[in-house]
C-alpha cells in the first residue's frame, strides 16, 4: 500500500495528518485510528464509509456490478468452475491444481459425517421450528466436538476446522429439512458429488437409491458458488468480529448464521417468495410498488436494492439465467417467475427505483429456483448459510492468521450527565 495524508481541520485542534492507503483496485481509505489519541472518534452507523480490515478474498465494484474471488470474475467460477474448486480459491488464494483438486475433494468427502450424538440435538427442537434457530443451535454445539482443534493459532487446527465445516454443512443443514418432515436423517455418500450428496441427504430416504438430476445438481453446485463469499458483509463482518476475541471458530460461525438470518441479509430470499405470495398476481404489482416507495410505509421491495451494488448484482443475473435453464428443463411453468420478471420490468422502469439505483440481488431469483428444486422456503437461508460458510471461514482465517485486535467500536453518547441515585421512597 502506498502512502498519501489526507488533512483533517477540527476547530479547536491542530491539523491532523491521516494516512490514505491505496489499495490494488477500488477506493483509497484513509486510516483514522490515530484519532483516539487526539480525542476524537468517527461516526458512521451502519459502516457505510468504513473499511473495517484489510483483505484479499474478494473484491466488489459496486458501480460496474463487477465480484471477484482472488481475481477471477462470479461469471467465470459460475460457468467454468465447482463450488469445492471455489472454496479452495477462497480459502488458498489459488485455483487447485488436479492433484491438489483431487486431495481437497477427497477430504472433504471424508468429514461429511456428523458425530451420533449430534442428531440428539434436533430432538430438543419442535419439528415446526425454523431451520435457521435449528442451524444456529446445532453449528454452535460444534464447539462441544472438536477439541482436538481448537487452538486458532495453529494453522493445522484452523485447516481441519475448515475442512470440517465446510464438509459437515450440507449434512447439519440436509438434517435441518428431514427433521421438519419427520423423515429419517440420511447419511451422506463418498460416492456423490458435493452437491449430488446434499440433495441426496435432503430428498433421498433409506426406502429406495437416490435418483438425483444433473440437472438439478449442477443448478445446485451454482447457487453453492454464487453465494460463497460476499467480502465485509453483516454476517462475515460478524464472524469477524467475533472471531477477533479468541471464540471458538463453530461458535463464531453460529454468529454468522444468526446475522444472516435477517429479511435485510440472507433471510431475504426467503422474504422474497412470500412477498410474491403477498402479491399474488400480475395486476396488484403497481400498487406494491408504491408501498415501496412510500417513506411511510415499511414495505420494501425484497429482493432488491443492495448496500454496495448500484448496478445489477453479477449473482442475480448468473441466477436469473440459471432459473430459466432449471425451470425449462423441469418442464414448470411458475407464476411466481412471471410475477418476479414483471415485478423487475416495472421496478427497473420506475423513476424511483432507477435514481436510487436499487437493482435486483442475488435474493431476488434464488428462491424461485430452490421452490422449482422442490426446495421449501423455510430452506432458503439454510442454503445460503451452506453456501457461506467457506467465505465466513476464509475471512476468519485470513483475520486469524494476521497480526489483528479485538473489535471494540466507540459511540456517539447522547444520554444522561452524571447523576446522583435517588431513594425509592424519595422518587416521583
Ligand atoms: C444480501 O452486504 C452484502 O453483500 C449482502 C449480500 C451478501 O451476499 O452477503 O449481498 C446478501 O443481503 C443481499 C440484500 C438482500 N436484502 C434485500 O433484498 C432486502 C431489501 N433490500 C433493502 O432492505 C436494502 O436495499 C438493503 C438492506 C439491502 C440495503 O440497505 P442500505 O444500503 O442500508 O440502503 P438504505 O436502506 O439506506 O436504502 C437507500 C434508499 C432508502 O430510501 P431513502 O431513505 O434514501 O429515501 O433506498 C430505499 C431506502 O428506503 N430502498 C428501498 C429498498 N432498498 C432500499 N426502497 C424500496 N425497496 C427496497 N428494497
Amino acid at each position: 500500500m502506498t502512502e498519501k495524508n489526507a488533512i483533517l481541520k477540527v476547530e479547536g485542534h491542530d491539523d491532523i495528518s491521516l494516512p490514505i492507503y491505496t489499495p490494488t483496485i477500488g477506493q483509497d481509505v484513509i486510516d483514522v485510528a490515530s484519532l483516539t489519541s487526539k480525542g476524537l472518534f468517527t461516526f458512521d452507523p451502519g459502516f457505510t464509509s468504513t473499511a473495517s480490515c484489510e483483505s484479499k478474498i474478494t473484491y466488489i465494484d459496486g458501480e460496474k456490478g463487477q465480484l471477484l474471488h482472488r481475481g477471477y470474475s462470479i461469471e467465470e467460477l459460475a460457468n467454468k468452475s465447482d463450488y469445492l474448486e471455489v472454496c479452495y480459491l477462497l480459502l488458498f488464494g489459488e485455483l487447485p491444481t488436479a492433484e491438489q483438486k483431487e486431495s481437497f475433494v477427497s477430504t472433504v468427502k471424508n468429514h461429511t459425517m456428523v458425530h451420533e450424538q449430534l442428531q440428539f440435538f434436533y430432538r430438543g427442537f419442535r419439528r415446526d421450528a425454523h431451520p435457521m434457530a435449528v442451524m444456529c443451535g446445532v453449528v454452535g454445539a460444534l464447539s462441544a466436538f472438536y477439541h482436538d482443534s481448537t487452538d486458532i493459532k495453529n494453522p493445522t487446527h484452523r485447516e481441519v476446522t475448515a475442512y470440517r465445516l465446510i464438509a459437515k454443512m450440507p449434512t447439519i443443514a440436509a438434517m435441518c429439512y428431514k427433521y421438519s418432515a419427520g423423515q429419517p436423517f440420511m447419511y451422506p455418500r463418498n460416492d456423490l458429488s458435493y452437491s449430488e450428496n446434499f440433495l441426496h441427504m435432503m430428498f433421498g430416504t433409506p426406502c429406495e437409491e437416490s435418483k438425483i438430476s444433473p440437472v438439478l445438481a449442477k443448478a445446485m453446485d451454482r447457487i453453492f458458488i454464487l453465494h460463497a463469499d460476499h467480502e465485509q458483509n453483516a454476517s462475515t463482518s460478524t464472524v469477524r468480529l467475533a472471531g477477533s476475541s479468541g471464540a471458538n471458530p463453530f461458535a463464531c460461525i453460529a454468529a454468522g448464521i444468526s446475522a444472516l438470518w435477517g429479511p435485510a441479509h440472507g433471510g431475504a430470499n426467503e422474504a422474497v417468495l412470500n412477498m410474491l405470495d403477498q402479491i399474488g398476481d400480475v395486476s396488484n404489482i403497481d400498487a406494491y410498488i408504491a408501498k415501496a416507495k412510500d417513506k411511510n410505509d415499511p414495505f420494501k421491495l425484497m429482493g432488491f436494492g443492495h448496500r454496495v451494488y448500484k448496478n445489477y448484482d453479477p449473482r442475480a443475473s448468473v441466477m436469473r439465467e440459471s432459473c430459466h435453464e432449471v425451470l425449462n428443463e423441469l418442464g414448470i411453468h411458475d407464476p411466481q417467475l412471471e410475477l418476479a420478471m414483471k415485478l423487475e420490468e416495472i421496478a427497473l422502469s420506475d423513476p424511483y427505483f432507477k435514481e436510487k439505483k436499487l437493482f435486483p440481488n442475488v435474493d431476488f431469483y434464488s428462491g424461485i429456483i430452490l421452490k422449482a428444486m422442490g426446495i421449501p422456503t423455510s430452506m432458503f437461508t439454510v442454503i445460503f448459510a451452506l453456501s457461506r460458510t467457506v467465505g465466513w471461514i476464509a475471512h476468519w482465517n485470513e483475520m486469524i492468521s494476521n497480526p489483528y485486535k479485538i473489535g471494540r467500536p466507540r459511540q456517539l453518547y447522547t444520554g444522561y450527565d452524571e447523576r446522583k441515585f435517588t431513594p425509592v421512597n424519595e422518587r416521583k
